[in-house]
């Protein structure tokens, strides 16, 4: 397969064919999410929840997502990469936005980023657009702002808040964004904004009608069974079958039925002897 570009993204808006983003954070899962077929690998700062346990995105760093976008683009996927600006990074101003998005392009190899909120972001926004590096916007439930938000709540409920939803986004896309995620909304606003735009609308808990849809690869495989909020759909019951795969290696091990000589090797150089990975 080839490359997923930003140019196939805009054609499926207009065919019609709906977008798939899944998260990764490295290089083993990123190949795994490629097979899937899936269009655009975000490497999202979920990070900060998923891989390093924190109650929020707000710990994660810049280092922080060159390293685990550097993990994923090794991988050598198909699918458009697109990494997450931190929180800091964005508020910092658009100098900030600036550098942080070439860093992560030119040493992680990230082929997009994607930057949460208007206001103050949309000259940021401008600024990465304007250097050639494609940009998504993020709107509502954006998780960088959940002090604001006084937590994780659905956004955009009401006339005078929906509306301020939409003219974000509209400036979201005039500032030069390739496309928008919309995070927990209500969907009749996601039907609004998905016709009203250009660009891709991604949502997630955000109804049925946006161009594409994302989910945190933790959420859809089932790793955490307690955490299943509305938009959540578990694929996989990963919490269940990791722990029974390494009971029964635990069980072996004790139980002297693991290793046999069949996964061992001998003096006489014979069968497999591989050792590396590659
Ligand atoms: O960080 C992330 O994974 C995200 C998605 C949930 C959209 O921003």
């Amino acid at each position: 397969m080839a490359k997923t570009t930003r140019l196939d993204l805009m054609a499926s808006k207009q065919s019609g064919r709906k977008i798939v983003v899944v998260t990764a954070y490295d290089y083993s899962m990123a190949r795994l999410v490629d097979r899937a077929g899936v269009d655009v690998i975000l490497v999202g700062d979920s990070l900060g929840n998923v891989v390093q346990g924190h109650d929020s995105t707000l710990p994660v760093t810049l280092e922080h997502m060159i390293y685990h976008t550097s993990c994923v683009t090794r991988a050598k996927v198909d699918a458009m990469v697109v990494a997450d600006l931190p929180f800091g990074a964005v508020q910092r101003g658009t100098a900030s936005t600036l550098d942080a998005s070439i860093r992560l392009v030119q040493e992680a190899a990230a082929e997009a980023v994607k930057v949460e909120g208007a206001g103050k972001r949309l000259s940021a926004i401008e600024a990465v657009a304007s250097s050639d590096i494609p940009v998504w916007g993020h709107l509502g439930l954006t998780p960088q702002s959940v002090h604001r938000f006084g937590g994780y709540r659905v956004q955009g409920r009401g006339e005078g808040e929906g509306r301020r939803l939409v003219e974000d986004a509209r400036r979201i896309e005039s500032a030069g964004a390739s496309a928008l995620v919309l995070e927990c909304i209500p969907h009749e606003l996601s039907r609004e904004i998905t016709a009203e735009l250009g660009i891709p609308t991604i949502g997630i808990g955000a109804g049925p009608e946006c161009d594409g849809q994302v989910l945190v690869l933790h959420d859809l495989l089932g790793v955490d069974e307690e955490f299943v909020p509305r938009f959540v759909k578990h694929y996989a019951k990963l919490g269940e079958t990791i722990p029974q795969a390494l009971g029964r290696f635990v069980q072996e091990v004790r139980e002297g039925v693991f290793p046999t000589l069949e996964h061992s090797y001998s003096t006489a150089a014979k069968g497999k002897g591989k050792a590396g990975r590659r």
